[in-house]
């Protein structure tokens, strides 16, 4: 048995089961896969957890820890291969089209007409949440990946002024080595090393650039000298990481920044959920700025629930998660504390603070100009294997395996064997 039929007959096998106990009793339970293991993503999870309760739905956790997802994925395809379907599954971009495209995820058409999702909910995350015009997942936020998180006292002993492209952001990080600060606090992990790729190749080549190359994967563009330029900027970032980078968690990374030992990290935006977790302000003692270069320009990723076809029992479960993530008091509620921005437009930004308002002004004005990108490092540029292969040239690059003119000869053809 392949993979592939191993996998459909343990989803039937399920299905099945729960066909047979169609008239039991609801399961008044959710269960949710989901990577949020850090301080300032559980608090986010908490405020799904006790809005469900209040609902009457108990909560059963599983989280599998790893930024980006690809632990929970690997994880989820093992517990669909045995029939053990969770009601939820924390998910990105690309990944719940690939589930959508196997005819496993549920149909939530019905919640979403009720609640008319298709009037609120922007194209750009529609486009991952709906397969074939049926919705099959619940967008709960929009993240973006070019920002970059301050430590407010170490900036202001460098000058005060943020970078606002690339020359000074260099002047910058440099001051910081001279200063004996740690310039950039970041973890060597695959999916950290392309959430900075993001960032650099938006400032180098600009949108137009990014979608040539990320989502459109232009053999031309993937091999051409912009991304030479970028690979060598990867590695002007490398040299401005301490020693032990290698491994470290991103949110350790984020308590660097927040503790003073390091001046910034370069991050999508739940790191500010560890700032704001851990009681910090906003413009007074961290300030956010989008990478340098990258004003105006936003490379976003959005979690979404997907929700699996798990029979009866858990359906009620399954309609009462999907309306309680979209309900916009919620999305207010979690989102300020997740550091993301709301996943519809009619949320107002009232109780966000100012790196949330500007997350939120600038998701805006990015959707209307056209400049809205899907995260290549955060699965809305492209399917799990191409980012896969684009991960792999990228960190053994970063980690000084590979030279620039070798990761660019690389790149392209990578990506083309991936495809
Ligand atoms: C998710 C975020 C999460 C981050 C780090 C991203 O892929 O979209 O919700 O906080 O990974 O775990």
């Amino acid at each position: 048995m392949t993979t592939s039929t191993r996998l459909l007959a343990g989803l039937m096998f399920g299905t099945a089961l729960t066909i047979a106990g169609a008239a039991q009793a609801q399961v008044k339970e959710v269960e949710m896969v989901h990577w949020w293991t850090s301080g300032g993503e559980a608090a986010a999870l908490n405020v799904l957890k006790d809005d469900l309760q209040k609902k009457g739905y108990s909560w059963k956790d599983n989280p599998i820890a790893g930024g980006g997802g690809a632990p929970a994925m690997t994880v989820l395809r093992a517990r669909l291969t045995s029939g053990n379907i969770p009601t939820a599954v924390q998910m990105l971009g690309f990944d719940i089209q690939e589930w959508a495209e196997f005819g496993v995820l549920a149909n939530l058409n019905a919640v979403a007409e009720k609640e008319g999702w298709d009037k609120v909910v922007p194209q750009a995350l529609q486009r991952f949440s709906k397969y074939n015009g049926q919705w099959v997942a619940a967008p709960v936020n929009v993240h973006s990946t070019n920002w970059v998180w301050l430590n407010k006292a170490q900036l202001d002993k460098l000058g005060g002024k943020a970078p606002a492209n690339w020359d000074e952001l260099v002047a910058l990080l440099e001051k910081a080595k001279g200063a004996g600060i740690i310039p950039i606090a970041h973890g060597g992990q695959l999916w950290q090393d392309a959430t900075l790729f993001d960032s650099v190749i938006l400032t180098t080549g600009g949108g137009d650039f990014y979608k040539k190359a990320m989502i459109d994967l232009d053999p031309a563009a993937l091999s051409s000298p912009t991304m030479k330029t970028v690979f060598e900027r990867m590695a002007v970032l490398r040299s401005y990481v301490d020693n032990n980078f290698s491994g470290r968690d991103w949110n350790l990374a984020s308590a660097m920044v927040i503790k003073g030992e390091a001046l910034m990290q370069i991050m999508g935006d739940w790191a500010k959920g560890e700032f704001v977790n851990a009681g910090k302000k906003p413009d007074q003692d961290f300030v956010c700025i989008r990478f340098p270069g990258t004003q105006g320009q936003v490379t976003f990723n959005s979690d979404q629930f997907a929700l699996f076809k798990v029979g009866a029992s858990r359906e009620e479960a399954q309609a009462v998660l999907a309306s309680a993530t979209m309900n916009p008091a919620f999305q207010s509620a979690f989102n300020v504390v997740k550091g993301s921005a709301p996943a519809r437009t009619d949320v107002s930004d009232a109780a966000f603070d100012a790196c949330g308002k500007k997350a939120i002004a600038d998701l805006k004005e990015a959707n209307e100009k056209g400049t809205l990108y899907g995260s290549m490092a955060h699965g809305h540029a492209n399917k799990a294997s191409v980012k896969a292969a684009m991960y792999d040239v990228i960190t053994s690059h970063f980690n000084r395996q590979i030279t620039t003119d070798q990761a660019v000869a690389q790149f392209q053809k990578a990506v083309a064997a991936a495809k």
